[in-house]
């Protein structure tokens, strides 16, 4: 459904055209300072810059409930942002004319007509807001020290060039997508079970929960296949468990090993583009030109790595608090 852990539960709630979105967390223990200027710095890697959507929006956190003298309670925290920047006509076409690659059709299909289609309502990258609002409460709790970078756009690893990447596929009125390489430090041996619940399932759960994200790997991922176990197998160097190598991406058998943490996540174009496409409209029964209004990112990516970032620290927090039952006994 719209909840994610076991013990650091987030829930995210609202549609992009909605009058609020945001975030409940349960699972916040009492006593943590929290103030409105703690999101600010992680908010603001997630707006949009010059290859993002057009649509602007404050994104100031209402701290609705959970907080007292600026203190967390211990009882749920109510997190909300204001949408109004709306311009809903834009969407309406999009009922019979779904977006290809978008989640109009499915959505359609799933709530028998009674979704909300505006801005692509739950669907939107809007609801990333309550993620990265999750990640800077989980911090708080458990502080993972993770980075990340794009390694590559539309499939160029040359930095220098993804400007001009960029650029081309904004002219042309096209998308582009890529991938973002999260390296998390210092997670501490033991995090995660040998399962279902394994580091690298919960890992990967969360992160496929965010529109856009089409593959996750860990360590070397695909490219292990290519090598032979003398190659592959991370030789232990110390009695902290620390590898020379780290094609395990540091898990295994679904637990941290101590070692970074190494994950590439590819994320897909954007789909809505301004070229024309040939796709069905569902009213007139075959397939015409569907061009789309409304407003864009040219590259999600550039606005991903706080969303991912934010997921990972939320799962992070969760397992964390899951490992203290052995703790405790
Ligand atoms: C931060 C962010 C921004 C997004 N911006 C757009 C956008 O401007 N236009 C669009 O068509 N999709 C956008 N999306 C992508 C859709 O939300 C996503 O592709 C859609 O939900 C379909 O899900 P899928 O990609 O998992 O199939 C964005 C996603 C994220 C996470």
């Amino acid at each position: 459904m719209n909840s994610f852990g076991l013990i650091y539960k987030t829930t995210i709630f609202g549609a992009s055209h909605e009058p609020y979105c945001g975030v409940l967390i349960d699972g916040v223990k009492p006593g943590l300072k929290l103030e409105v200027g703690d999101f600010i710095p992680s908010l603001s890697r997630r707006q949009p810059g010059l290859y993002g959507t057009p649509r602007k929006e404050a994104d100031t956190p209402i701290l609705v409930s959970g907080i007292y003298n600026g203190y967390t309670t211990g009882s749920p925290l109510l997190i909300m942002y204001e949408s109004k920047n709306v311009r809903s006509s834009d969407y309406e076409k999009l009922i019979n004319h779904p977006r290809p690659s978008h989640a109009d059709f499915v959505a359609f299909n799933k709530y028998h007509g009674f979704n909300d289609p505006r801005g692509g309502g739950a669907f939107s990258g809007r609801l990333t807001l309550g993620l990265v609002t999750s990640g800077v409460v989980a911090k708080k709790i458990y502080d993972c020290d993770i980075k990340s970078e794009i390694i590559s756009i539309s499939n160029v690893y040359d930095k220098t060039k993804f400007k001009e990447v960029l650029e081309k596929a904004k002219n042309n009125l096209d998308s582009v997508g890529g991938i973002i390489k999260i390296t998390i430090k210092g997670v501490k041996i033991g995090l995660g079970e040998p399962y279902f619940d394994s580091l690298e399932s919960v890992l990967s759960h969360a992160l496929f929960s965010v529109g856009a994200v089409k593959g996750v790997s860990f360590g070397s991922g695909f490219k292990g296949t290519e090598m032979l176990g003398s190659e592959f197998n991370d030789l232990i160097i110390d009695e902290l468990g620390h590898t020379k190598t780290n094609n395990n991406g540091g898990i295994n058998g679904g637990i941290s090993n101590g070692n970074d943490l190494i994950i590439n996540v590819a994320i897909k174009p954007t789909p809505s583009i301004g070229k024309a496409q040939e796709t069905y409209n569902f009213k007139d029964k075959k397939v015409e030109t569907l061009e789309i209004g409304g407003r864009h990112d040219v590259a999600i990516i550039l606005r991903m790595q706080v969303v991912l970032e934010s997921v990972c620290q939320m799962v992070l927090t969760d397992m964390y608090l899951r490992g203290l039952i052995y703790e405790n006994n």
